[in-house]
């Protein structure tokens, strides 16, 4: 059926979606799985403090993305805080400046100036050339993140660290089965930081991981978790706690069991979204490497220039029909306090953020979404960008 404009529930049609259809609506794996290993932990009378599951989780991520160690975090904010930490970093970190601002926010908590750069624009990860322009006397490290499951320029970050001495970590919280270089995102630099919260690919409720080959680094991490335990009465530092307990790693198995069932469906809905869109006016899917981005975590277009629409007019276009997409990471992390007002964090223009960051919509993908309701998405997409004047036009009428 070919959607018209009096089919739009912004004319006065009936919505597409009757509930709302979110964007990050968790994937959620084998209930009857979860509430058995709920039983265990229950019976154990075991739920937290690197208990059997959390264990369990973090073998698992440590052998997927092929690491010796993992160290599970109650969120990979709080892995970031802890990694920043045990690493020592002192002045400023370089990062991109379009990414979630829980990655300049753990910076900052933990005493740092996160300074931004600007992303390339193939890929919208942290450019080497950029990140190299942001680095000053004061930079401890360079922080890239793989966003939205593409993978950083790993070479080229890691050529300018060498350089300058400094430390290379990542924000892997969107690449959990992302690959670069040939292999699996988790081992590159001096470790990588997975969210496991509710939104991921893979969810344990709200959870982290921290991977790296580095076993020094991994038993720093998990004494500074654990309020700096090295032993039932010895405090070997700083620590905080920033553990998971049963409850999420039971989660976390669960989902990794059902990892390759939340791919294909991450696939499946990525094609519709492809093919839906394909030809129409205005409007592009970010379509990444399929080698290092099989898992198409997230779908995510941007609205052209030409389009006749803006974003943010397609945005309530899309709303009015119970699809409530996103502007991630909308107005930017430089744009918002405390970073907006000093403007030591803003060394380097930053084009390619601000031009994606005023374009981009990401919408609902995962196993709550179904392909039929993503093809309806497709068509609203198609006939409001076919007549934009209109669309326009009743917005204005409908904000009066
Ligand atoms: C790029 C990025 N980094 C870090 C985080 C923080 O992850 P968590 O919620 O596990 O702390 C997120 C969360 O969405 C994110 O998108």
């Amino acid at each position: 059926m070919t959607r018209t404009l009096r089919d739009l529930a912004l004319f006065g049609g009936a919505p597409l979606a009757t509930t709302p259809l979110h964007v990050g609506a968790p994937n959620i794996g084998d209930r009857q799985r979860l509430h058995e290993l709920l039983d265990d932990a229950l019976d154990r009378r075991w739920l937290t403090n690197d208990g059997p599951f959390v264990q369990a989780f973090e073998r698992r991520v440590a052998d997927l993305v092929e690491v010796e160690h993992c160290v599970a975090t109650s969120s990979a904010t709080t892995g970031l805080m802890l990694l920043a930490a045990c690493l020592g970093l002192r002045g400023e970190v370089v990062l991109p400046a379009l990414t979630f601002v829980a990655t300049p926010h753990a910076m900052r908590w933990q005493g740092l100036s996160p300074v931004f750069a600007d992303v390339d624009r193939a890929t919208l990860t942290l450019s080497p050339a950029s990140a190299a322009a942001a680095c000053s006397s004061e930079t401890s490290a360079v922080l890239g993140v793989h966003l939205w499951g593409t993978p950083c320029d790993v070479d080229g970050l890691t050529r300018l660290t060498a350089e300058r001495s400094c430390a290379l970590v990542f924000d892997a919280a969107h690449a959990l089965g992302s690959i670069a270089g040939g292999r699996p995102v988790g081992s590159s630099g001096e470790a990588e930081v997975f969210s496991f919260h509710a939104t991921k690919l893979c969810n344990a409720f709200e959870g982290g991981a921290v991977a790296t080959n580095d076993a020094r680094l991994a038993a720093a991490l998990a004494e500074a978790r654990n309020f700096g335990f090295a032993g039932e009465d010895e405090i070997s530092g700083l620590g905080i706690n920033a553990k998971m307990s049963e409850v999420s790693a039971a989660m976390g198995l669960v989902s990794l069991d059902a990892l390759d069932h939340f791919v294909h469906a991450h696939r499946t809905n990525h094609e519709h979204y492809r093919v839906g869109l394909a030809g129409g006016r205005g409007v592009t899917l970010r379509d990444p490497d399929s080698r290092a981005t099989p898992t198409r975590p997230y779908v995510v277009i941007e609205v052209e220039d030409e389009a006749g629409l803006s974003r943010d007019e397609l945005l309530a276009v899309l709303r009015a029909e119970n699809v409530l997409a996103r502007r991630y990471f909308f107005p930017g992390c430089h744009r918002v306090p405390p970073y907006r007002d000093d403007p030591r964090s803003s060394p380097v223009p930053l084009p390619v953020t601000e031009q994606v960051l005023d374009r981009v919509l990401v919408l609902p993908t995962g196993t709550a979404t179904s392909t039929p309701a993503i093809d309806r998405i497709c068509e609203v997409v198609r006939c409001a960008l076919e007549h934009p004047d209109e669309v326009r036009a009743q917005l204005a009428t409908v904000a009066r």
